[in-house]
């Protein structure tokens, strides 16, 4: 064969092949027997072993992996991944539709999808081919793991040739069909391994394997269901239109989606999935509801956790019935006291329940326990089942009420429970172990400092030896290294990679260190707001209550409990050492180089959308001329610029309180003069 007829034939196969991937994989249509798949296959990865030169990672060959992934790379979303408020019965739904009319008018199409219960992914794909593949993470940055997601069968590597934009994200969902996991996991089972709990943890511990190749042995399946593109509203109007196009560019999405036209046309999906759910061969938790119109969605817009666009529906979680035995008190690093329910075991959605959660003093009184009770658990969405009830048919007439713990059930201190608190607390926050180790735990952890080389066990291991009793003590542990190798269980090479992960924290930005201080309330969220308005630790000390709750989206409880931690002379002590070992606490201020001064002391406001720019572009193009962006309409602001589809309410604000409505042009008229 000459070099061209064997190029020929090696394409021909590939587009074979990948269309009766497409065929079985996408619409479930197989268009070849396995046997002649094998076959065509096998010829392909054999003319591929000759010729390496027609080498091409998206060939058909390369969907059984093996790339070896050491270590996920984190990588920033380029448009964060959130969540989804949650709705549990039809009012909520309805207070859901009632604002959405209120804000974009009454002229609103939902459509509704299927709430596949599997790790949510994001696709980059560049010229139509698949580029990179990220898990949600923290919703603002994920794992890179690109080489997993190449070998999932129903995600295409090369996209059909189609109009799809040069550049795109689309977001779905990795999921395992509960068939694949009751085999496997039978096999693990089998070869003694440990069984996963369902399919969602399956397909979560799948997507996070290093190696590539077993991935491509776990039959993992993914559903697309939401587009990004820069300027997204050029190229179709509504998500519905976006849904369509994806699926000629030979994306997989589900076919139970529907567009409806009013709440009871979304009620009546609702109550149909409700019990058709369980003849799908996946499990799905609810139902998402979003906005179909993209000028509606921009015009809603987000809060700091989900659009305000989009809505779930959750039905209802699993429950099973079963004994109390006891309740035992956990102490947690804040020193909240948490009321844990021991319970008989017994099965619940595919694993076997022990214990639940009782959260404080209040779901005791609430749920009104009493030693010995028939209680139902219920597993939701969180990891913890919860008893949701008590069986009072067979309660035991004798049956005593449980008395709730007035000391430290482990250093014996008073409890304490502020006025409108929820929590009892244990005040002694330099005395009471599992506070201290909790503490320098929460400290070390992922989400903040994410300390190389140390895990929870080391901390609680060098608390009890002495070696550490406060955070700042970590960065001294390098001054006691003779002592750390004397230490039966940790070898030269561990202790080394702890002491650089140690060193290498030190690099951590400001609102990590500030998260990581565990101060009560102050979240991940909250801690990135106040670093960034705060800038550095000195002006968030001196600052007052009030000046904090002054902050965007911080509330009073919030603020109060930051000045309490600061006023502490234990805590200013903690800082002041953190800071001489070298840690951040300032925010890097970006020299932002403004284009032109012309906007300089005007606030702006934009609503609806345009022809020339996406809302995002325009905000920029504001700032970067020295304007202002403001996020809500009050008399601070200057202008309002409208584009089409502006909500009705924010134009009837804006025209009560005279504040002028100006078009896009006119931003760029204000900009470059006539
Ligand atoms: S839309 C901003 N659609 O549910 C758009 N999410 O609780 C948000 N999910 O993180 C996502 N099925 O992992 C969307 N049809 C669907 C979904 C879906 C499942 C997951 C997704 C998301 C979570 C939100």
């Amino acid at each position: 064969m000459t070099n061209d007829a064997i190029k020929e034939r090696i394409e021909r196969l590939r587009a074979e092949l990948t269309q009766h991937n497409y065929n079985y994989y996408v619409l479930a249509q197989p268009s070849i027997s396995d046997v002649d798949f094998d076959s065509q296959l096998a010829e392909l990865a054999q003319l591929e072993n000759q010729y390496p030169e027609f080498a091409d990672p998206d060939s058909p060959t390369q969907k059984v992996g093996g790339d070896i992934t050491k270590q996920f790379n984190t990588v920033k979303h380029q448009w964060p991944m959130l969540s989804l408020g949650n709705t549990y019965n039809e009012q909520e739904l309805r207070d859901f539709d009632e604002r959405v009319r209120k804000a974009v008018g009454d002229e609103v199409q939902y459509v509704c999808e299927l709430k596949f219960d599997g790790l949510s992914i994001s696709l980059t794909y560049e010229q139509g081919k698949l580029s990179r593949g990220v898990t949600r993470g923290d919703g603002l940055q994920g794992d890179e793991v690109t080489a997993n997601v190449r070998t999932i069968k129903s995600i295409p590597n090369k996209l059909k040739p189609a109009d799809f934009p040069e550049h795109f994200e689309i977001r779905g969902e990795v999921f395992m069909h509960r068939k694949a996991f009751e085999r496997l996991n039978d096999e693990r089972i089998e070869n003694e391994e440990v069984p996963y709990a369902n399919p969602r943890n399956f397909a979560a511990g799948t997507i996070k394997l290093q190696d590539s190749a077993e991935v491509a042995r776990r039959p993992l399946d993914c559903f697309l269901y939401f587009l990004y593109t820069e300027n997204r509203s050029k190229l179709f109007k509504n998500h519905w239109d976006s849904l369509e196009a994806v699926k000629r560019w030979g994306f997989h999405v589900c076919e139970h989606s529907s567009l409806c036209n009013n709440m009871e046309e979304v009620l009546a999906f609702i109550a149909h999935w409700e019990s058709g759910r369980f003849n799908l061969s996946y499990d799905i938790d609810g139902i998402v509801i979003k906005v179909n119109s993209y000028g509606q969605q921009e015009e809603l817009g987000f809060t700091a956790k989900s659009p305000r666009w989009a809505i779930a529906y959750k039905y209802k979680a699993e429950q099973a019935e079963t004994q109390l035995n006891s309740i035992s008190y956990q102490v947690g690093r804040t020193g909240a006291l948490t009321p844990v329910a021991n319970l008989t075991p017994v099965q619940l959605a595919g694993t076997t329940v022990k214990r639940a959660s009782l959260h404080n003093a209040n779901e005791i009184v609430r749920l009104d326990l009493r030693q010995g009770d028939t209680v139902y658990v219920e597993k939701g969405g969180e990891i913890i089942p919860k008893i949701v009830g008590v069986n009072l048919a067979k309660r035991l007439p004798e049956a005593q009420a449980f008395i709730y713990p007035d000391k430290c059930p482990i250093c014996e201190t008073p409890l304490v429970r502020k006025e409108g608190e929820a929590n009892h607390y244990c005040p002694n926050e330099d005395g009471c172990p599992p506070q201290i180790v909790g503490r320098i735990q929460h400290f070390i952890g992922r989400k903040a400092m994410d300390i190389d080389g140390m895990g929870d066990e080391t901390i609680e291991t060098f608390y009890k030896l002495g070696l550490l009793t406060h955070i700042s003590d970590l960065y001294s542990l390098y001054d006691k290294k003779d002592r750390l190798q004397q230490l039966d269980r940790f070898g030269e090479k561990s202790i080394s990679n702890m002491l650089a992960g140690i060193e290498k924290s030190k690099e951590k930005p400001f609102e990590k260190v500030l998260f990581g201080l565990g101060i009560r309330y102050v979240g991940e969220t909250v801690a990135r707001k106040l670093a960034q308005y705060f800038k550095q630790i000195d002006a968030l000390a001196a600052a007052s209550t009030e000046e904090i709750a002054a902050v965007n989206d911080i509330g009073i409880r919030i603020a109060e409990s930051v000045t309490e931690y600061f006023a502490n002379p234990g805590h200013q002590e903690q800082i002041k050492l953190l800071q001489q070992y070298g840690l951040q606490f300032k925010t890097e201020v970006k020299e932002v180089v403004l284009s032109s001064d012309k906007l300089v002391g005007k606030t702006f406001i934009i609503s609806g959308t345009f022809e020339q720019f996406s809302r995002e572009e325009l905000g920029n193009l504001i700032e970067s001329n020295g304007g202002k962006l403001l996020s809500s309409i009050s008399g601070k602001l200057n202008y309002v610029v409208a584009g089409e589809n502006m909500g009705p309410s924010k134009l009837a604000k804006a025209e009560k309180l005279g504040i002028p409505i100006i078009s896009d042009q006119d931003v760029l008229t204000m900009i470059n003069g006539q």
